[in-house]
């Protein structure tokens, strides 16, 4: 995925349209009501309300629920994968693990106990009663963790910290690597530019990455998906407009330099690598990722992916040879910092994504 340059957009005062919208006010849309959930499932429905929080691809919301009492179905939605940047649905996976994760830390202080059962492409979260709530730090942070899409302000983080982020992202089967200067986080972060112009070179993925892109606030709510402008501190416009703006003025030469500028911004990068290549392992790729994104909200820092050396399969040889990752494979890349909030993305009510 990549990110609209302020650049491209600030061409709009060239032709007097600037200043078309802001993003003040914006609400958050993640905090949309249910449609009154049956009385034997309102623990389920929370949950599920926290799982689709969760970071995930192009904000796709590439997942299903089936609830039953004490007992949640984690399945994907194909109709949403996507699939020029995504064409073996590991960015999909991921996001499913990002939303169970979400499930895993916010039960025990609803009294729950959680535990997964593998299915066949699913994954079924089995909740116990406890007999008191014991709520977990990382829950809080569930609605303040956002993809952070500006630049940051340098400052060194602690190494306590790092070394928490550390610790806790790991798993048996999810490795991590932390950059934080040096030749190598350079070559790392010249990578990311590298796939990032070949991608906007693809005109297929910039089909695919419009049909994703919301210009302005009245799409994003009403479609509670995609890519809302403001969240990448783009001006608002018309979608109309904004469609041609892209055509336009978004090309890899006017992407580049402020992509380049947010990660020398950013106190330091973090790879996530796996041992395997299936759907299991980059679905605890995204529990890793998204137990990070918590650490992270949690501790007062920021994050945002920047996933493009993954996603080009060129690039994601080069970032295993350059970190030494012999047979392991790269699957998530992220940038972390200090910044202010940015507005927050929306997502869809929670009426179309369960099957009861
Ligand atoms: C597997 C995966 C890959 C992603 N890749 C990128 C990326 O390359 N660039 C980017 O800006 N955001 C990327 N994102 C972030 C999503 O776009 C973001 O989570 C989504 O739009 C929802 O916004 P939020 O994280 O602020 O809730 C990725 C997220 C996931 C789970």
């Amino acid at each position: 995925m990549t990110q609209l340059s302020r650049r491209s957009f600030m061409k709009i005062a060239a032709v007097g349209l600037a200043g078309l919208g802001g993003c003040q006010g914006i609400e958050m849309a993640t905090q949309q009501a249910v449609a009154v959930p049956p009385a034997a499932l309102l623990r389920e429905y929370e949950l599920v309300r926290l799982a689709c929080l969760a970071a995930n691809s192009h904000n796709t919301q590439p997942w299903l629920f089936h609830l039953e009492p004490g007992c949640i179905v984690v399945s994907p939605d194909f109709s949403r994968r996507c699939e020029q940047v995504d064409p073996e649905n590991h960015h999909l996976w991921v996001s499913l693990g990002c939303a169970t994760e979400n499930i895993l830390q916010a039960a025990p202080g609803m009294g729950l106990d959680a535990s997964l059962t593998l299915l066949d492409e699913a994954v079924r979260i089995n909740l116990r009663n406890y007999a008191a709530a014991r709520p977990c730090a990382l829950a809080a942070a569930i609605p303040h963790r956002q993809s952070t899409r500006c630049d940051y302000d340098r400052r060194p983080v602690p190494a306590h910290t790092l070394q928490l982020l550390e610790s806790a992202t790991r798993s048996d089967s999810v490795g991590i690597s932390l950059l934080t200067e040096g030749p190598l986080r350079r070559q790392v972060e010249a990578l990311v530019l590298a796939a990032n112009a070949r991608q906007l070179d693809s005109a297929l993925f910039r089909q695919e990455l419009r049909q994703w892109l919301r210009f302005n606030e009245h799409d994003a709510r009403t479609l509670g998906d995609g890519l809302f402008s403001a969240c990448t501190g783009n001006p608002q416009v018309p979608s109309w407009l904004g469609n041609r703006l892209f055509d336009w003025f978004y090309t890899a030469q006017s992407a580049l330099e402020p992509l380049a500028r947010q990660l020398h911004s950013s106190s330091g990068l973090i790879l996530l690598h796996g041992e395997r290549h299936d759907w299991w392992q980059w679905f605890e790729t995204g529990r890793s990722a998204q137990r990070l994104a918590l650490w992270i909200t949690s501790l007062g820092l920021k994050m945002a992916f920047i996933n493009q050396p993954i996603e080009v399969a060129q690039t994601r040889q080069q970032l295993a040879t350059a970190l030494g990752l012999g047979p392991r494979t790269p699957e998530i890349l992220i940038r972390f910092g200090y910044a202010s909030p940015m507005p927050t993305s929306f997502r869809r009510p929670i009426a179309a994504v369960i099957n009861v």
